[in-house]
């Protein structure tokens, strides 16, 4: 049979080896820590749920949705956005997603043609480099430093990438380092893109888990002309990954295409999800302080843990992630199998996110602090 070259390219979302060891393992009854997927462990906000339910109610309920999403919902998020961020925007400003991982998957085409260029930072989540490849648009990797704070050196990119590139996409808060952005580096890249007619696209799915005292930032902050995107989704400061809503804001003609493709291809989000959607980004901002406030002290416990241990890692000051190196003497492959073979601890190896961060593994703090406490302390054979 005959299918898609293309496909060639792209590894399998799953990373098969810890897969099958790890399903093994559990066959033979032992105990798993999974500190590998990023999905949160804590519940949904009761009023969240409940106005869902109450959601069932409306007349309509069960009908196809509108393509871009309800209205209420995309009003909810130009509040949000102006309460949070003080950015203004209109309705044909914001579009809501099946999740934001749908929204990158329908942007590659909606900005770039085959051959065209698409400048991806590594490490990074690697649907940005998967569905690039899958649309026939070529991603030119930018390495990210430690030394840099993980930030992108522009500097670094050849002008005839430059003038290749319709879309540069860039992730703060950084999974899967933590990294965050700052005002001066959102103004020169916002500058860069601009001059070099580039679609700038911030996924903003960690905005708001950001350590307490620091400020959630938005790119479209700093964007006076409007040529930037961002993406933000429910999935992560809600608890609400299964729920699979998100949306995207900013140029409205980068929105207009990528709903010219989801009208073609999918449709819009079941209403009672968008009607949660809408409860949860309503919540008194006590709510995201609690989260930030969890995550806070996971972050610190395991920061004590791995220090006593060891084990480096890079101090960060957002998302539920640590970005740690593997201990000397260790490939990534070995070190990662290991861990899991005789102490039942999963962690995502460097390379998930790009091949230029073998040496690396990263640890997701989606489980409570005995968890993180047992997981952890397992570290200390190395
Ligand atoms: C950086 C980043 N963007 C997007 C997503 C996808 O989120 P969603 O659940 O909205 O599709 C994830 C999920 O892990 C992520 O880490």
């Amino acid at each position: 049979m005959k299918i898609n070259n293309r496909l060639n390219n792209i590894p399998e979302y799953e990373l098969s080896k810890i897969k099958s060891i790890k399903e093994e393992l559990i066959k033979k009854g032992e105990e798993i820590i999974d500190f590998g997927v990023g999905d949160p462990d804590l519940p949904v906000d009761n009023s969240i749920i409940a106005e869902m339910i109450r959601s069932f109610d409306k007349n309509g309920f069960n009908n196809y949705p509108p393509y871009d999403g309800i209205k209420e919902l995309k009003q909810g998020i130009i509040e949000y956005y102006r309460e949070t961020f003080g950015v203004n925007l209109n309705m044909n400003e914001v579009l809501i997603l099946i999740g934001s991982k749908e929204g990158i998957n329908n942007l590659m085409p909606a900005v770039c043609d085959l051959g065209d260029y698409v400048i991806i930072p590594k490490p990074s989540y690697p649907v940005y480099e998967a569905t690039a490849k899958l649309w026939g648009v070529i991603p030119y990797k930018l390495p990210l430093k430690e030394n840099d704070d993980y930030l992108p050196n522009i500097k670094l990119i050849p002008q005839e990438i430059i003038s290749r590139s319709k879309l540069f996409i860039i992730n703060y808060p950084n999974n899967p380092t933590g990294a965050i952005a700052n005002e001066a580096f959102y103004k020169e890249i916002i500058k860069f893109c601009y001059n070099n007619e580039i679609i700038l696209c911030n996924d903003g799915a960690y905005n708001e888990i950001i350590r307490s005292g620091e400020k959630p930032l938005s790119v479209l902050q700093f964007d006076y002309k409007k040529n930037c995107i961002e993406f933000g989704t429910f999935s992560k400061i809600y608890n609400m990954t299964g729920f699979r809503i998100g949306y995207i804001v900013g140029n409205s003609q980068v929105i207009k295409a990528i709903l010219k493709i989801k009208t073609n291809v999918d449709s819009g989000q079941f209403m009672p999800i968008q009607y949660a959607a809408l409860k949860a980004i309503k919540l008194d901002r006590n709510y995201v302080n609690s989260i930030r406030y969890i995550y806070d002290r996971r972050i610190a416990l395991a920061e004590d843990i791995l220090s006593k241990h060891n084990i480096n890692f890079y101090k960060n000051s957002g998302t539920f992630y640590l970005w740690c190196k593997v201990p000397k003497d260790y490939t990534t492959n070995e070190f990662c199998e290991e861990l899991l073979k005789k102490s039942g601890i999963i962690v995502t190896p460097g390379y998930a996110f790009g091949n230029l961060s073998y040496g690396h593994f990263r640890i997701s703090l989606t489980k409570d602090d005995k968890i993180i406490e047992k997981g952890l302390n397992k570290l200390d054979i190395y």
